[in-house]
């Protein structure tokens, strides 16, 4: 797959990686504090944690789902107490202090508060000390005593096994704004996930949809140390929390940025609606925009024996289909079906219109951009089978070996006796890691037949199973990040292939 230069290449740009390194000094200081500061703390904190519970337990008791019922003393003394219990909570682990800037408007002014960027579950302080409901996930409810605190503030749950469950969510999100502040606000984290705080990856739509005046909220946490970020790839939660303890003061400012109300075109068009409100927020915290989404993490945190090495190409790909209304439709039966169909046209070339017409899509300029990242020779033709091995890579970035299994049953030979040729192994291999000029031809020297230039799916398998580090040991290609090639012929030959290069 060619990479189109129009645009700077986003390799390495991964913002949801979190690459923590302590200084000798910090070293030291955290040993102290760990025996000494952090047991005290965790205590304190899973004190005041077990002290909610019963009263967001009790507040929770016969209520409904759908209406808001009138706001009785007790109830309003149990909101103040686990205010109170809550803010104690965050104390006892450091945040001695909150700084916070700007008001808060009225629910009755604002139903919705955006808040950004969400790097870590410390983001939940604004919201105990705000009580102001969220979006999440109907699993969290089942979490142990944490459950109990997340279902005391009404959120709104996301069902992710259901199939309508991002229409619902919207709608629920809607009727609650449209309420005229008789539910509590919704403060919701637009990115969706959590990032390193380096910028502000795409917004989500859910908050931007009902068209409603939101507040913006911006968080930072002015650290010397960063222990509060937890995303994808770096410390755990528990290495998170108990870093975080060890700091003698944890830095928090939660800033309430002007309302935003929007503009009738944003009204009509909840995309444009949060690229300007992030533009706004992004201002605010002087950070940049990264041109990344929610969908985007898992291209780059693909994982497994075949993993994605440079998602530049794969990334742009994936923002050129979900242009093309193509993602959202794409399942494993749709992309069987392609690939059947793919394979029908036994390897015929298809001009820009034939693209389309296989995809039942008009001819625009995104597809042609689409068509264009498959045209190596720029004879203006491409194989749909490339196409249909990048569409499955970018759909399911995790689950490689569907894809190498899709594409075996696309390039085959006519006798269908499962054997893929060597050439076409490598392009397959090429698009599937998003790297330049794959060489295979150490491989079949070790699978004893460097004559036939063949190979079935399950020799492969066999073959990638026996060298986990496949990828590391048995492919050159362009650009190896690998230091000493001589190493990799050991290695393929069997010898310890676990030694560290
Ligand atoms: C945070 O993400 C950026 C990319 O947006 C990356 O360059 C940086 O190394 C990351 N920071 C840490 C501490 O890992």
């Amino acid at each position: 797959m060619k990479l189109s230069n129009s645009r700077p290449s986003r390799v390495g740009r991964n913002p949801f990686v979190h690459r923590l390194r302590l200084t000798v000094t910090e070293t030291i200081k955290l040993g102290l504090m760990s025996v000494t500061v952090f047991p005290v703390r965790l205590l304190l904190v899973s004190f005041f944690m077990l002290l909610a519970w019963p009263f967001a337990f009790a507040a929770s008791l016969g209520r409904s789902e759908f209406v808001i019922e009138p706001q009785s003393w007790w109830r309003r003394l149990t909101d103040l107490c686990l205010r109170v219990i809550m803010r104690a909570m965050w104390f006892c682990g450091g945040f001695h202090w909150i700084k916070v800037k700007g008001e808060r408007a009225a629910p009755s002014e604002v139903p919705i508060l955006t808040v950004a960027p969400h790097s870590s579950y410390f983001d939940a302080i604004p919201v105990t000390m705000t009580m102001c409901s969220i979006v999440t996930k109907l699993e969290s409810r089942s979490i142990p005593v944490w459950g109990t605190l997340i279902s005391y503030i009404r959120p709104v749950f996301v069902f992710r096994v259901d199939q309508d469950s991002r229409r619902k969510t919207v709608e629920e999100i809607k009727r609650r704004a449209q309420s005229g502040g008789e539910w509590p606000q919704i403060m919701i984290f637009p990115e969706g996930t959590c990032t390193n705080r380096s910028g502000l990856i795409l917004y989500k739509a859910g908050a931007f949809i009902p068209g409603l005046p939101v507040q913006p909220v911006v968080l930072r946490y002015p650290n010397q140390l960063d222990t509060v970020t937890w995303t994808w790839q770096g410390p755990g939660a528990f290495k998170i929390l108990w870093l975080t303890l060890c700091q003698p003061h944890n830095p928090m400012e939660i800033e309430y940025l002007p309302v935003y109300t929007p503009s009738n075109e944003e009204k009509e068009n909840p995309a444009l609606f949060a690229n300007n409100v992030r533009r706004l927020m992004a201002k605010a915290l002087e950070l940049p925009l990264t041109e990344l989404s929610f969908d985007d993490r898992d291209i780059i945190l693909s994982k497994g024996p075949l993993c994605i090495q440079d998602y530049s190409g794969l990334l742009e790909l994936n923002q050129l289909v979900c242009r093309l209304g193509l993602r959202a439709g794409t399942s494993g039966t749709v992309l069987d079906e392609q690939a059947h169909r793919a394979r029908k046209l036994q390897g015929g070339r298809l001009t820009l219109e034939e693209f389309g017409q296989f995809l039942s899509l008009p001819v625009t300029e995104t597809l042609a951009q689409v068509h264009s990242l498959f045209d190596e020779s720029g004879d203006g033709q491409i194989d749909a089978r490339h196409f249909v091995v990048a569409l499955s890579t970018v759909h399911r970035p995790s689950e490689s070996m569907e894809t190498l299994r899709l594409a075996f049953r696309m390039f085959e030979s006519e006798e269908e006796d499962g054997e893929v040729l060597e050439d076409d192994l490598a392009a397959v291999l090429e698009i599937m890691l998003g790297v330049k000029e794959a060489e295979l031809s150490g491989l079949f020297l070790t699978l004893g037949r460097p004559d036939t230039g063949r190979i079935t799916y399950d020799e492969l398998v066999h073959y990638i199973e026996e060298y986990p580090h496949f990828i590391r040991d048995c492919l050159d290609y362009k650009d190896h990040p690998r230091k000493f090639c001589c190493v990799r012929r050991q290695c393929c030959n069997g010898h310890n292939h676990d030694k560290d290069d």
